[in-house]
């Protein structure tokens, strides 16, 4: 490919392979298994990459888990907060693991799914997030079982627990002492349990990161318990893979110089707005220039934010997002109907693929 329009999200191979890498490196190390979290990443064009790194896929949904049996193949580990009646029929057909979010869900289904593997989420009461928002262990939270004499009740037909408690936690410690109280609180059941799945959330492949202990801390807990345990890594396994490459179409002036590009935080990387965080900009470099980048929408929030720069930004520069793979692809939207950045992936040999463009016809195919 000579030249890609913007504005496309970039996913680099070699960058994705650098996590994968040491997801194998963990997997080696500490036996512990590693499910694509496919509500962070599910852009399925880089799955044959990922499928020689990873066990398989989990899911939040029917269409998730169909997504993982049928582009990631491997196990399917299928999760969802609420299941109907026939969602579960559709998944039983596919899914390796099936867990259930609540005790009267898996009292409601535990006869239509014999034959499955079955496991619960369990909400521990200790989480590391910072933010509420995607706190589970919030006050009223709906995410798994609370109650161990509810979860006692039901062990006998189950054979593993999903326990989801981090979010980004990149201190080994703190993740060492939630296990030592998950072990001591459960430990009855956890005798009793095959599997054990810990979530997302842990920034295992940040550098830096302690992985040796890690490993240990895995290894030891799975040994204790005689478990197979399960990591569900959904940013850890593509951070820092992929950039948002946008071109500026407009300089405006309000006190400060801002940069509109032609993407959008709303529609492209939205999870930045939810969470009021500011993405890295990769180019141009950081340097002496102050100016604001904006997003082309009509919100007047659409901002990534306010950034020193290399160079003064001017209509025809091309500005990339960092670190755009996780909670981006799977949430971006036709708000303003402005177009959608298509997907192009530098492979592991340097060749530049334009995997899919995005038109009208897709705008006007997603309303009706
Ligand atoms: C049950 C479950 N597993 C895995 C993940 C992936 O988390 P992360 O992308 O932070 O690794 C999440 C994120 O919300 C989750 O809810």
């Amino acid at each position: 490919m000579s030249h890609a329009h913007t504005p496309y999200y970039l996913i680099d191979e070699n960058k994705l392979v650098k996590n994968l890498e040491i997801i194998r490196h963990v997997r080696e190390q500490s036996g512990a298994h590693s499910v694509l979290a496919l509500k962070c990443f599910s852009t399925w064009c880089v799955f044959d990459l990922m499928r020689q790194y990873m066990d398989g896929t989990t899911s939040s949904s029917l269409f998730e888990a169909r997504l993982g049996h049928e582009k990631f193949g491997k196990e399917v580990h299928a999760y969802s907060v609420v299941y109907s009646a026939e969602e579960i029929d559709a998944v039983s057909q596919f899914a390796d693991k099936l867990i259930f979010n609540s005790v009267s869900q898996l009292k409601m289904f535990h006869d239509r799914v014999r034959g499955l593997k079955v496991g619960l989420r369990v909400n521990p009461g200790i989480s590391y997030s910072h933010y509420d928002l995607a706190d589970p262990a919030r006050r009223y939270s709906r995410l798994g079982v609370c109650s161990e004499q509810e979860l006692r009740e039901v062990a006998g037909f189950i054979s593993g627990m999903m326990f989801h408690f981090n979010c980004e936690n990149d201190d080994v410690e703190n993740l060492s002492v939630a296990l030592e109280q998950i072990g001591a609180r459960f430990s009855t059941i956890l005798d009793k349990m095959d599997w054990i799945s810990l979530g997302g959330g842990i920034f295992f492949t940040k550098d830096g990161y302690p992985l040796e202990r890690f490993c240990a801390i895995l290894k030891n807990f799975s040994e204790k318990y005689g478990v197979q345990l399960y990591l569900e890594p959904g940013e850890a396994a593509i951070t820092n893979s992929t950039e948002l490459v946008t071109t500026v179409l407009d300089v405006v002036h309000n006190e400060i110089d801002i940069a509109i590009v032609d993407a959008s935080v709303e529609a492209h990387l939205l999870d930045h707005l939810i969470y009021r965080t500011n993405p890295r900009i990769s180019v141009p470099a950081p340097g002496n220039n102050r100016m604001m980048i904006a997003g082309r929408s009509c919100l007047a929030g659409d901002i990534f934010g306010s950034y020193e720069l290399e160079t003064r930004l001017k209509v025809g520069d091309e500005v990339r997002i960092a670190d755009s793979a996780g909670y981006t692809m799977v949430k971006k939207n036709w708000f303003n109907g402005v177009p959608m950045p298509s997907i192009v992936v530098r492979r592991l040999d340097g060749t530049v693929e334009l995997i899919r463009s995005f038109g009208f016809e897709d705008y006007a195919g997603s309303l009706s």
